[in-house]
């Protein structure tokens, strides 16, 4: 090998190298989510699971749909002041970051009133479809087991007064009456 080609191959690997270290840097970190995360878990509860009946918890939830519903909040398709606030601060590493973290955290179950359980779970059947048959979604399509209920009521409540838009979720909710919601609220809790 003359000395001008062992050069040009010392150059094709510095640069191979430095572009590999290019792709690592734009690499999605839960380490730095973690870090993003902590002021979140002040209400969404230590690893993603909330105590509080009014925060949902987002250990386990999909990344993909974590990310849309924080780019909802920041467009303001969602409107809830406090998260509007909150995501306002966030860039897509950011977003994309905090998904990743959340996401591979393992759930608890918020639990469910249990003499509506049943019921819940009969109703429930026509919406597995698309949330899973242990509700355990995917995608875009959001988990919803172990969800607090007083949450996923207040959701269903927004979806059927369309203060929250919600694509499908709109239509299919309007035929669920309160106690319809209880129910189901009571069962997804449960699981
Ligand atoms: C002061 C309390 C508070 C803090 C801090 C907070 N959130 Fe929230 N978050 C809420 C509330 C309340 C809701 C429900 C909003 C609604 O009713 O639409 C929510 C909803 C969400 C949702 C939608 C969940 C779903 O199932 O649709 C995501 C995602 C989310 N928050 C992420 C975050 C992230 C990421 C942070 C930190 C950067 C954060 N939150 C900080 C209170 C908070
Ligand atoms: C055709 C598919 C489809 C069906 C059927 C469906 N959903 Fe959904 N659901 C969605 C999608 C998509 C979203 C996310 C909406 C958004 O982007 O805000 C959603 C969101 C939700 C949320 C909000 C969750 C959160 O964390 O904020 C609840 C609660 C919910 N669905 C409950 C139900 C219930 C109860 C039924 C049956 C009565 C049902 N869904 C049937 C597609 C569906």
């Amino acid at each position: 090998m003359t000395k001008i080609q062992s050069t040009n191959l010392a150059l094709l690997f510095i640069s191979l190298f430095s572009f590999n270290s290019f792709i690592y840097a734009a690499e999605i970190s839960e380490a730095e989510g973690k870090k993003k995360a902590a002021l979140c878990e002040g209400c969404h509860g230590t690893k993603g699971n909330s105590k509080n009946p009014q925060y949902p918890s987002l250990a386990g939830q999909h990344a993909t749909y974590i990310e849309a519903q924080l780019k909802a909040f920041q467009s303001g398709q969602r409107a809830n002041s406090t998260m509007q606030g909150m995501a306002a601060n966030l860039n897509e590493t950011d977003i994309k970051n905090i998904a990743a973290y959340f996401s591979n955290l393992s759930s608890e179950s918020a639990g469910g009133d249990s003499s509506l359980t049943k019921k819940g779970q009969d109703k429930f059947a026509m919406c597995a479809g698309c949330h899973g048959a242990k509700a355990q979604g995917r995608s875009n399509f959001p988990k919803l087991a172990g969800q607090q209920p007083e949450y996923l009521k207040k959701q269903l409540l927004n979806f059927k007064n369309g203060s929250r838009k919600g694509g499908p979720m709109n239509a299919i909710v309007s035929s669920l009456s309160e106690q319809d919601m209880n129910e189901i609220a009571a069962y997804l809790g449960s699981l």
